[in-house]
């Protein structure tokens, strides 16, 4: 082989094993499923069962919920309250709107570091998602997004040091999960929220991939890929049937997500459609490569389309040899 193809095959394949490097946390959530850490149905006991007083109460009993302030819009009072009338101060529940104002004041006292970050962020939704992290981490307790409702006691779920809740196509949401006070997991997940802080060109990406559901999908598939998703760092994981949808399930959803924009909608698409994308990726990716090899033909070899020496002398894949060098020496006298 031409030191030249070799050149240009090895920048060729570098710039693949790049792309494919900084994508493969995406590309490998894809393919993860999380079953392994999955809170499965039979170890749950059902509403009202005499099992669940039996088991180990490790998350202290806060429901942790945000909003701007405390005037909740009127199409979440309804789950919001099914939320708070299942779990009572009776059964030592204690409840914890943190309006926007508190979350600051919070942030303010308690991590002073992180502040800088939280003031600078350019959506009031980040600021809504950085805020449950720290607060989950620091009181520990369960979070609920106001757009979800409880379908029953979330008192079996007191009983791991931390869960998240399992998305369909992929990776876990940041609308309801628990954990211990300074459970590892969230704490890595804080620690990692200013190194994440960056601005992607559609706001919707931004918001995901800085605080929201895909930065904590990334952190979730780092924790397990570094190995330390073992022992009492293990985050478990709510599969969607547990979550909703069926009279053992946890929670209900009611529609929500008033942030999402049209960005959103393209981005829902796209997921949707990600097999279809993902092949139309490669195809892309096969035409560039089409395309560098012929422009390396044509211009730095000099050859014509046809596969014609033009300019230099021989076909690419050939070696010279003497015989060569004399017939096209003839042709051009
Ligand atoms: C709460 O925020 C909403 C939306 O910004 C606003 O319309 C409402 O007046 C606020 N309520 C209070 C009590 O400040």
């Amino acid at each position: 082989m031409r030191r030249g193809v070799l050149i240009f095959l090895i920048i060729n394949i570098t710039i693949i094993a790049f792309l494919v490097h900084s994508v493969w946390t995406l590309l490998s959530l894809l393919v993860v499923d999380g079953s392994a850490d999955a809170i499965s149905r039979a170890e749950l006991p059902a509403p009202g069962s005499n099992l669940i007083d039996g088991r180990p109460q490790l998350i202290p009993k806060i429901i942790h919920q945000t909003y701007i302030n405390t005037s909740i819009p009127e199409r979440w009072q309804g789950p919001q309250k099914t939320c708070i009338d299942l779990h009572t101060p009776q059964d030592g529940w204690e409840y914890k709107l943190w309006t926007d104002a508190m979350s600051r004041d919070f942030i303010a006292a308690e991590y002073p570091w992180f502040l800088k970050t939280f003031d600078g962020y350019e959506f009031p939704i980040q600021r809504a998602d950085a805020i449950r992290y720290f607060v989950l981490a620091h009181f520990g307790g369960i979070y609920i997004d106001l757009d979800d409702g409880c379908n029953r006691s979330l008192e079996p779920l007191l009983s791991y040091p931390a869960w998240v809740h399992r998305t369909i196509p992929t990776g876990i949401s940041n609308d309801a999960m628990g954990c211990v006070p300074q459970h590892p997991f969230f704490m890595h997940v804080m620690d990692s929220l200013p190194k994440y802080d960056r601005k992607w060109i559609l706001p919707y990406i931004t918001v995901m991939a800085t605080t929201g559901p895909l930065f904590l999908s990334v952190m979730w598939r780092h924790w397990s890929s570094d190995g330390l998703n073992v022992g009492d760092a293990q985050v478990r994981v709510l599969f969607p049937d547990e979550y909703f949808n069926h009279p053992w399930s946890f929670f209900t959803h009611h529609l929500g997500n008033s942030w999402h924009g049209d960005d959103a909608r393209f981005i829902f698409w796209m997921a949707k459609h990600w097999m279809f994308l993902t092949f139309a990726g490669f195809l892309a990716a096969g035409v560039v490569f089409a395309a560098l090899w012929y422009a390396y033909g044509r211009f730095v070899l000099g050859m014509s389309w046809k596969g014609q020496v033009t300019r230099r002398r021989l076909p690419f894949w050939r070696k010279p040899n003497n015989i060569d060098y004399e017939l096209v020496q003839r042709h051009e006298v």
